[in-house]
């Protein structure tokens, strides 16, 4: 697919291509990944993809999409099935079909692309071609609750938030669901707290309400949860 991004700093509109990316993009994807990360001043919230992971995915454990604008990459989105560490996120959310359990992993827009949508536009193609397969029950993916861009592409894509713990080596994560099955199901409460109100926000997804929409005034965010 393709469409137009502004560069932030020179304010020029570039057009811009969204493919799949192979084994021949692996040097520019961690250089891109160590690039952003380098440069993260919160890295608690982004989780290096690894070399490993890369491969596994181009040799048809999951898919990598990339943006590309004048043969660079300026963005990447990557999915994962079958790995242990889907496997082990599918057990965790007591999910009995783990072989039909897609893991949506890190993503990363380089900085003068950002607030372009790309991200979002990538998260609906990764979801499209999940889609498309339909051997999969449930996509999982975890985010940092300080991740705001991250819990609105996620949300606006159908995810549901579900539980928050800390999870790699003790770093604080929504665990978020979307269900293929499209099972529906009806809302009787309504809830919504601030962004930031971990203690009261786990206690509820405990109770079973699950996150569904960020909401936006001058001073924060909110969540507005639903059971
Ligand atoms: C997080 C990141 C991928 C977002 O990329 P992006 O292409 O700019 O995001 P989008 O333009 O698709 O934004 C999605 C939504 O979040 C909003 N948003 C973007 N940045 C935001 C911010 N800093 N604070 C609040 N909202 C933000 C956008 O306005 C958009 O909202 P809308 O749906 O109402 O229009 C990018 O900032 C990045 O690469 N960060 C570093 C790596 C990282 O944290 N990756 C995510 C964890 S894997």
């Amino acid at each position: 697919m393709t469409g137009d991004a502004i560069n932030a700093d020179t304010h020029k509109k570039y057009e811009y291509k969204i493919i799949k990316l192979n084994y021949k993009w692996l040097d520019k994807i961690l250089c891109l990944q160590d690039l952003i990360y380098d440069n993260m001043q919160n890295k608690d919230i982004y989780e290096k993809i690894t070399e490993f992971e890369l491969i596994d995915a181009f040799s048809g454990n999951g898919l990598c999409l990339g943006t590309i604008i004048e043969k660079q990459l300026v963005a990447f989105r990557i999915l994962s099935y079958g790995d242990s560490e889907t496997i082990e996120l599918a057990k965790d959310c007591n999910i009995k079909e783990i072989h039909q359990v897609a893991f949506i992993e890190a993503t990363i827009v380089k900085k003068n692309f950002r607030g372009n949508s790309l991200q979002k536009i990538m998260m609906k193609l990764t979801m499209d071609y999940l889609k498309k397969r339909r051997k999969f029950k449930y996509a999982l993916s975890t985010v940092s609750p300080k991740n705001i861009a991250s819990i609105k592409s996620l949300l606006a894509n159908g995810f549901k938030l579900i539980k928050l713990s800390k999870m790699y080596k003790g770093k604080l994560r929504y665990v978020c669901s979307y269900d293929f099955t499209n099972k529906v199901s009806n809302k009787e409460q309504t809830t919504t707290l601030k962004f930031d109100d971990y203690e009261n926000i786990h206690n509820l997804l405990l109770d079973g309400f699950y996150g569904e929409r960020v909401i936006i005034d001058e001073n924060s965010f909110y969540i507005e949860f639903s059971k």
